[in-house]
């Protein structure tokens, strides 16, 4: 096997985001722009160059292209094995899982996730190590110093493999094994969930529609869902991975999935929704005339999961990121669990799931997941809901009140402001931050702040503190006000605005979400000039 180092000036611009690196496919294919990131990578790497390592992407426009280039760079950098998944799919929990479950010392993962895919769309890369979970926040800064002074980058002069047909092909001994994606990710929920009780809740004529938005997680609805559990095979709505999610947005929540929520919301809607995004990790919960917000569905699972049998001896701790509702909070003081609440980005759990405080844990971005991966999992978060509905037997909309009259409700919405220029988003940020020192004892049309600050978060598990991680207006346990800019954009800056507000009384828990949140949103324009400084009268997206 021939070696081919070829000598290169670095990127000043692969900083890793939220959740690594992601650009315009544009910008990825511009010469050596993949290759100089996955060298940093294998450079920042103490394994460096040994073993096995696992790639996998969510089918997007130039996933199987940069999967060549990764195998070969493996076969360079001193790898002896790839696990890559057939036809370069591996959707990201359940790359997590195949990452554990085959020993390996890490894995690539190609994804933008919901991002819209195409030549004109994004691409993205992060590195996932032998845990299964996303490199920690000084990781990704050490990868980002490798690539700031790379020189050369090294890749071996092999044949394109054939990613099509599961099987192993050797290369001067070393070996690229193709493996089945869902296989292993099927045998996993089946150890969770109860398999026979959900097929009988599908035999009693329970209907429901899985929407795989063009993405990955098509295959894995259709052997899981269909093929195992007996649904039938109308369940499942645009089930066939496209290397540009057919023009669409595969951002499951309710602008993107429109045609769902209409679907759940019309007169003879089925008993049950979900859908997954572009790289299966997030999961949207609909069931016949009601929509459960993330924060919503995070603690309904909090306060059930134990009815299911991976989860039987009950849960060691929960989590939720700061911007996500505190409806999760009030479960664990009741069920006596410790809850943690940490920054915005999955790998902010995995301290704590990887030393065993928590076995729960979510996002506000429809993000949800458990202990059994280190990544969130949006099949896993529509299972579990399944099995809790089977448990139960209960509709969605019944499990919901009897949910609110325990715990109280959370009203909770995010607003986006999209592709801002990044002085506008700054100016709203810093505006809301000069008044956060004044903020707190203050009346706020009828609100009183209790608390205001910009969230620092020191990790319980190995010390580490992140600063800077959302501005936020507490008032009490009845709301909060929380902004912060966006760390997955490809195009400008992206500001969000996150609303919560509390309600227990009786007559008080079906009230309309937006006029609920009005007050709060209007309180936060008046702070933080958000019309004033990006000119923008209303949000582009509210979920
Ligand atoms: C967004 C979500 C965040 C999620 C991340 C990756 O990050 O808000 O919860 O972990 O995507 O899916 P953001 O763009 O807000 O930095
Ligand atoms: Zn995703």
């Amino acid at each position: 096997m021939r070696i081919i180092e070829v000598p290169v000036s670095a990127f000043p611009d692969q900083r890793p985001g939220t959740a690594g690196l992601r650009k315009k496919v544009k910008v990825f294919q511009q010469p050596h722009y993949l290759e100089c990131f996955v060298q940093a990578i294998f450079d920042a790497l103490p394994e460096r160059g040994t073993g096995c390592v696992l790639v996998g992407g969510d089918g997007r426009y130039y996933n199987r292209t940069a999967i060549q280039t990764l195998i070969a760079m493996a076969a360079a950098n001193g790898y002896q094995r790839v696990l890559v998944g057939r036809d370069g799919l591996l959707s990201t929990p359940a790359a997590s899982h195949a990452i554990q479950a085959h020993g390996a010392n890490g894995g690539f993962l190609l994804t933008a996730s919901h991002n819209p895919a195409g030549p004109q769309g994004d691409f993205g890369i992060k590195y996932n190590l032998a845990s299964g979970g996303q490199a920690s926040e000084s990781q990704t800064e050490a990868i980002f110093a490798c690539s700031q002074k790379l020189t050369r980058y090294r890749i071996a002069d092999i044949p394109n493999v054939n990613l099509d047909k599961v099987g192993i092909q050797s290369f001067d001994g070393f070996r690229v094994e193709v493996i089945d994606p869902v296989e292993d990710y099927a045998r996993l929920m089946q150890s969770l969930f109860d398999f026979d009780r959900i097929r009988s809740l599908m035999r009693s004529g329970f209907s429901l529609r899985f929407d795989a938005m063009h993405a990955v997680t098509g295959p894995y609805a259709r052997r899981i869902l269909v093929e195992q559990l007996g649904a039938p095979e109308a369940s499942l709505l645009n089930a066939t991975p496209r290397e540009d999610f057919a023009g669409g947005h595969p951002d499951p929540n309710l602008v993107h999935a429109k045609p769902l929520v209409d679907l759940m919301m019309g007169p003879n809607g089925p008993d049950f929704g979900g859908a997954s995004d572009g790289d299966g990790d997030r999961n949207m919960i609909l069931g016949r005339g009601i929509f459960v917000t993330p924060g919503d569905s995070l603690a309904v699972l909090a306060a059930n999961l134990q009815l299911s049998p991976g989860y039987r001896d009950g849960l060691s701790g929960v989590a939720r990121s700061m911007p996500t509702c505190r409806a999760l909070d009030i479960v664990a003081d009741q069920l006596k669990l410790p809850c943690y609440e940490t920054p915005t980005g999955w790998r902010f759990f995995c301290n704590l799931l990887d030393a065993g405080r928590i076995s729960l844990c979510g996002e506000e971005s429809f993000g949800t997941s458990s202990n059994h991966v280190r990544e969130k999992d949006g099949l896993w978060a529509i299972l579990a809901w399944l099995d809790l509905l089977s448990a139960r037997r209960l509709s969605v909309a019944e499990i919901m009140q009897d949910h609110w009259s325990r715990f109280g409700r959370h009203y909770y919405a995010r607003h986006d402001y999209e592709e801002l220029p990044a002085d506008q988003a700054k100016t709203v940020m810093n505006t809301l931050r000069g008044q956060l020192g004044r903020l707190a004892g203050q009346d706020l049309s009828g609100f009183c702040v209790t608390a205001a600050d910009d969230f620092n978060y020191h990790d319980p598990v190995d010390g580490s503190e992140s600063s800077g991680q959302g501005l936020r207006i507490v008032f009490g346990d009845t709301a909060r006000i929380i902004l912060r800019l966006s760390g997955t954009g490809t195009a400008g800056a992206t500001l969000r605005l996150y609303l919560e507000r509390y309600e227990s009384a009786a007559d008080r828990l079906a009230l309309d979400p937006a006029s609920q949140l009005m007050p709060l949103a209007k309180i936060a324009d008046e702070i933080a000039g958000i019309s004033m400084h990006t000119g923008k009268q209303s949000p582009d997206v509210v979920t």
